[in-house]
């Protein structure tokens, strides 16, 4: 329950994390999970995005956004211009959080707890610290608040570009915007302008890149 800090291992490569983080056990989210969902894409990749804890289908699949918020941010990324194959993909925690729904017997999504954001980001900062992009996109306060501090506000600072906090090695610059899942989320008449959005601030990334 100490965090993930010491479950990381000597070599920080991709690989090693990837290896290691399957065993994590810094948090009790694993007890319920069936398996750590780490980030994928290019070591290489000059761009990370960030979201917030695996989903039902990540939880079964291991892949990050494979479900409905991935199928929205692929649309939204190619109408940037970003091309989601040059993007590493993650999220701020590795292991599905979720509540069982008494009526359809689904599990839930839930959203994780400030102990468990900070329990889960040493994997975080290795994943950056081992890709270096040059920017890092954090989709909704989860990611934000584990990269840019608990008080940040996405409403008040979305789009921007900014410098993370508490980086170890040198910071990438960090840019948020909302969750994927809260376009979908929002009310039928607000969805078109809230998916509109999130596009524009994607290109504010696709321009300072
Ligand atoms: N939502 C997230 O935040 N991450 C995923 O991987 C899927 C849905
Ligand atoms: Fe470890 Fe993160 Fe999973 Fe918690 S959520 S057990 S810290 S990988």
């Amino acid at each position: 329950q100490e965090g993930a800090e010491n479950y990381l291992p000597p070599d920080r490569r991709l690989p090693g994390l990837r290896e290691a983080a399957r065993d994590c056990r810094g948090c009790d989210l694993h007890r319920d999970a069936t398996q750590t969902v780490f980030g994928a894409g290019p070591q290489d990749a000059r761009l990370v995005m960030v979201g917030e804890v695996p989903g039902d289908r990540e939880d079964r699949t291991g892949e990050p956004f494979v479900g409905p918020a991935g199928g929205l941010l692929d649309r939204a990324l190619e109408e940037a211009g970003i091309d989601r194959g040059t993007v590493y993909v993650t999220n701020a925690v590795k292991h599905f959080r979720w509540t069982r729904d008494e009526k359809s017997q689904r599990r839930i999504h839930k959203k994780p707890a400030r102990s468990q954001i900070v329990a889960c980001r040493p994997w975080l900062v290795a994943e950056l610290e081992a890709v270096t992009p040059e920017v890092v996109v954090c989709l909704g306060a989860t990611a934000a608040q584990s990269l840019l501090g608990p008080e940040f506000k996405v409403s008040a600072h979305r789009g921007e570009l900014l410098d993370a906090l508490d980086f170890p090695a040198s910071p990438p610059r960090v840019l948020a915007t909302v969750h994927p899942s809260a376009v979908l989320r929002a009310p039928e008449e607000n969805r078109k302008q809230a998916y509109a959005d999130l596009v524009s601030d994607l290109c504010v990334v696709a321009t300072a890149m």
